[in-house]
């Protein structure tokens, strides 16, 4: 399949010049397209077919639910069979934006978009393009993150293109995200909210509109939990991982680059080529030829939007021993950390 390049500028596009991937939504195609937080990659999500289609490109399982993208409220209703009280206070303070809630499905909303569900996921992106896309569609759009199943999530339509180019109808190539881990997750489906998985609205930020919530506990968890299913069935998956063996190096700042540089060494010594993954404030500390910085550690944010880039990066160069350093594990951390276990398969050593 030919897949049609569109360039979109975000700051700056006519609405017109969505016409032809509304047109392409429509008929129930395949459209990748810019969020505040990753790329996603989007059909009708009414439309069991183009929900089969998403699947298959992205070579995702098929009980693997995808979120559908609204632009109003009064989407939601259309969709979402119960919605509590909170849900509408969650909405009022982080929609649009990165934020996703479950709620109980209707009808309307096939068991293809929901992995056999009874329940629907539901997010009202705020980046320009993705409220523009849905608006002029009229089409509820079911978007998991646009990349194939298990890599890094895209935070660049270079990632997308590398991905998926071939495989879909069109991708809406709009430069980098803002954000750059996927949303946050929060059950509203169940009386007790959950957070299913963390991102730039923070468990903390959540509380202060509902009051103490649950959060799964493979969420935090530092060790796979073998006998514990995550709610949010995408979390079971492999996810994010490089191609190389990844370790997140942890403890005090010293010890551990003290620790990295000696096991760098030791790669290098025995031709392996090896990689570490820092931040802004160490760099320039290691002896390894490739070092990789996700961002600076007095803005969280940066740190956020650079991990996936950085996780690409290792493949690019063929790493094939990767050593992270780690941080800190509340706010925006939960979220950061929870990707980076997951991309190092929970090799996590102490020093
Ligand atoms: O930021 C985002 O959320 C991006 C952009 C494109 O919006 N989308 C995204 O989708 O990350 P995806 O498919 O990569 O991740 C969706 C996650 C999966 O872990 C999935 O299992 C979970 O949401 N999920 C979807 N529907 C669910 C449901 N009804 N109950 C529990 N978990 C659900
Ligand atoms: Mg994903």
């Amino acid at each position: 399949m030919k897949t049609i390049i569109q360039k979109i500028d975000p700051e700056n596009f006519q609405d017109e010049e969505l016409d032809e991937a509304c047109a392409i939504l429509k008929n129930g195609g395949l459209v990748a397209f810019p969020t505040e937080t990753v790329y996603g990659l989007g059909g009708d999500g009414l439309n069991p077919a183009a929900s089969a289609r998403i699947y298959a490109a992205k070579g995702r399982p098929s009980d693997n639910p995808l979120i559908l993208h609204i632009a109003s409220m009064d989407d939601l209703k259309e969709i979402a069979g119960e919605i509590p009280d909170g849900a509408y206070k969650l909405a009022e303070s982080f929609w649009p934006g990165p934020m996703t809630m479950i709620f109980k499905k209707r009808e309307s909303v096939p068991y293809e978009t929901t992995g056999g569900l009874d329940t629907v996921a539901v997010r009202m992106p705020s980046h320009p393009v993705a409220r523009e896309l849905i608006r002029r569609s009229g089409v509820y759009i079911a978007a998991p993150s646009a990349n194939l199943s298990g890599r890094p999530s895209p935070t660049k339509h270079e990632h997308v293109i590398e991905d998926l180019d071939g495989r879909i109808d069109m991708i809406l190539a709009s430069g980098p995200v803002g954000i750059g881990l996927e949303s946050t997750i929060i059950d509203m489906s169940v009386p007790e909210p959950m957070l299913l998985r963390p991102g730039y609205i923070t468990r903390e930020m959540i509380e202060s509109i509902t009051g103490k919530i649950k959060v799964d506990p493979v969420v935090v968890s530092r060790t796979p939990l073998k006998d514990l299913k995550p709610k949010a069935p995408g979390m079971k998956y492999r996810h994010y991982a490089p191609r190389g063996d990844m370790e997140i190096i942890e403890g005090d700042e010293d010890q551990v680059v003290k620790k990295i540089n000696s096991l760098t060494e030791e790669c290098e010594r025995k031709g392996i080529r090896a990689a570490v993954i820092t931040t802004d404030e160490n760099r320039d500390r290691y002896t390894c030829k490739n070092v990789y910085s996700v961002g600076a550690r007095k803005t969280e944010g940066s740190i956020a939007a650079g991990v996936f880039d950085v996780l690409r990066e290792m493949d690019h160069i063929g790493a094939q021993k990767i050593y992270a350093e780690s941080f800190e594990s509340d706010r925006l951390g939960m979220a950061i950390m929870n990707r980076m276990i997951k991309a190092a398969a929970y090799q996590i050593v102490d020093v």
